[in-house]
């Protein structure tokens, strides 16, 4: 996607690599929205450390970044240890996002069985491959995930416009990119469907209010800022024809991971009618996991995320701001899981399904 009309992905090969190895750079969303900056990972502890401070972050993206990391790992020393000590270091990083795993499994796999000199180039050739995967994949989601938002607003008669709510940042920021939850809206929108966002601002982070409506800014989507708690208003006023959010570990039978708050709008989503979809790509289904609540891990974050905010003042200061008394505690659960009977469907690369484990399989027969 574009940013000032320059196309970006989330991360790529520094411009000085040479041969195809080199440093990664990303966008550092820690400073979204105010400033815009790029920054180098050199390192594998670099790339650990992106992920783990939330530099970079989504599901899709923590995937990407781990798969450089390890290439990092093998520019500085392809050893057995030198791999083992990355894939420990990167899968320490953040518990939740499955992408984390299944990127650092992958490449732990291409790499073992190849000798120590072959594998810097194979690793940074599986990390590229699996950036250029995830926009394909994020596209597609985005064309099987469009016709909804179509259908919800030809349904309604053609109105000037067709409410969608998302919840977090799922957009192309959180991907390489298009995003996943909101690669259908920009689909729309470019189809000339007229389609306009309200954006949960999504406590205590502010990924919505931060990341996704300045991403949503930048390609000129309609979209309007609510607080966390406005949603279930909304909706019972009609005024939300769909939810879309992303996720970050589908389990095998359809319930869903994802920000948290999500649950909370699935809820009121389900009192009230409203259709409530979610994208995703294939490597963020965990196979192995069957009961979401039970047995996905919840990231528990640093409690000075709730009790102090970034922002910016009148001046152009960025600034941080004390929110609570002194001394009051703050818990931080990271995200929450949405059981699959408040999905109405996941929208996939491959289509959309049922959340169920029939319909995920439907469409990965491989996984039978
Ligand atoms: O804590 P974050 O910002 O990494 O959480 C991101 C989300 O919850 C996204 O909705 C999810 O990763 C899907 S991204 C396509």
């Amino acid at each position: 996607m574009k940013v000032s009309g320059t196309p970006y992905r989330t991360i790529w090969l520094a411009d000085d690599a040479e041969d195809g190895i080199g440093a990664a750079e990303i966008i550092d969303q820690t400073r979204l929205p105010h400033q815009f900056v790029t920054a180098r990972l050199e390192t594998v502890g670099e790339a650990a450390a992106a992920i783990r401070d939330m530099r970079v972050r989504g599901a899709p993206l923590i995937g990407a970044t781990a798969a450089y990391g390890m290439a990092l790992a093998m520019r500085a020393d392809p050893s057995d240890e030198s791999l083992g000590a990355a894939y420990d270091l990167l899968m320490a990083a953040r518990p939740t996002a499955v992408n984390l795993r299944w990127a650092c499994d992958d490449l732990r796999e291409v790499l073992t069985n190849l000798p120590a000199e072959r594998r810097i180039r194979a690793a940074y050739r599986r990390a590229a491959e699996i950036c250029d995967e995830d926009v394909e994949i994020c596209s597609s989601i985005g064309d099987h995930g469009m016709p909804l938002i179509r259908e919800a607003w030809e349904s309604r008669g053609k109105p000037d416009r067709v409410n969608v709510l998302t919840h977090c940042n799922a957009g192309w920021l959180a991907t390489v990119d298009w995003g996943t939850a909101l690669a259908p809206i920009y689909k729309a929108h470019d189809a000339g469907i007229p389609v306009h966002v309200w954006v949960d601002e999504t406590r205590p982070r502010n990924q919505g209010a931060s990341l996704t409506a300045w991403e949503l800014g930048q390609h000129g989507v309609p979209h309007t800022v609510i607080v966390d708690n406005v949603g279930g208003h909304l909706m019972q006023h009609g005024m939300v024809d769909l939810c879309i959010t992303g996720t970050d570990r589908t389990t095998r039978t359809g319930d869903v991971c994802n920000k948290i708050g999500t649950y909370l709008k699935a809820l009121a989503a389900d009192d009230n009618g409203v259709p409530f979809y979610v994208g995703l790509p294939g490597p963020t289904i965990d196979w192995t996991v069957s009961d979401g609540v039970a047995e996905i891990p919840i990231e528990e974050r640093d409690g000075a995320e709730v009790t102090v905010m970034t922002g910016k003042t009148a001046a152009g200061e960025i600034m941080d701001v004390a929110l609570t008394p002194d001394g009051s505690s703050a818990a931080n659960f990271a995200f929450d899981v949405t059981p699959r009977r408040l999905v109405t469907g996941l929208i996939t690369e491959r289509g959309v399904s049922a959340a169920s484990e029939e319909g995920l399989l439907a469409l990965y027969p491989e996984e039978v």
